[in-house]
């Protein structure tokens, strides 16, 4: 497909602020923001309600063609449907998250989900973000962001998250899911997370989200963006 859209491709681990950051810029542009990580998600829980275990390959790729995974867009936001269902609200669970982590290292999961990705940023000026956007979904993207942040201020913003939602959690716990996370999500086999050669590295972990904002949108208008 021939690509006549904008395209930022924004990468990088687990709580890092990917999408809070990635929704401001497409809003700040106008693009729409693409949420890779959603659409893993809803295969994940396809995955869960037919009872199939992460480790069992097989199982996952023989369903993976099942799952009718869909974007919508309602309001500029995100809505992603599972064979009709609209299942956004069910996917943020850490359950559903690992799950996702766990079922997304098998090709046939990917595969799946690659047309589909394309598909969007081919027509679309889009901010998409994800694992393997930069390295294997968009290689051509015009702007490449790596995002990342330590791993510890990545806890504490998540612990945050939790317990301003009235949810008791635990700070080690949760840090220590995030280093195994990482590890998994960039040492699979199949389009590991890792920075692109072309990529900008952003370190969040003392930028505020507007800071990091602005120097994506920077970078972007660097790299052919025109200015509204
Ligand atoms: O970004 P997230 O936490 O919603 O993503 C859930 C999982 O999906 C993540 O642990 C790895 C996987 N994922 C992926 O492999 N490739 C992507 N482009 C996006 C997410």
């Amino acid at each position: 497909m021939e690509k006549t859209s904008y395209n930022i491709a924004i990468d990088g681990p687990a709580g890092a602020g990917k999408s809070t950051i990635a929704k401001l810029v497409a809003r700040k542009l106008g693009f729409v923001y693409v949420d890779t990580g959603a659409m893993y998600r809803a295969m994940a829980l396809y995955f869960i309600r037919r009872g199939i275990r992460p480790e069992d390959e097989a199982a996952v790729s023989q369903a993976a063609p099942g799952a009718g995974i869909l974007i919508r867009y309602e309001d500029g936001v995100q809505q992603v449907i599972l064979n009709g269902e609209n299942v956004s609200g069910l996917i943020r669970t850490e359950q559903v998250g690992n799950m996702a982590s766990a079922t997304s290292i098998y090709p046939a999961v990917r595969a799946h989900l690659l047309d589909l990705q394309r598909g969007l940023a081919a027509s679309t000026d889009v901010i998409m973000d994800g694992r393997d956007i930069g390295t294997c979904i968009l290689p051509d993207a015009d702007t490449k962001i790596f995002l990342t942040a330590d791993p510890h201020v990545r806890a504490m913003r998540r612990y945050k998250e939790l317990t301003e939602k009235g949810e008791t959690c635990n700070l080690q716990e949760i840090e220590q899911d995030i280093i195994e996370r990482d590890q998994r999500d960039m040492t699979r086999e199949t389009a590991p997370l890792r920075q692109a050669e072309d990529a900008v590295l952003v370190d969040g972990s003392q930028l505020t989200i507007d800071q990091v904002v602005e120097r994506i949108i920077r970078e972007a208008r660097a790299r052919g963006l025109k200015a509204e």
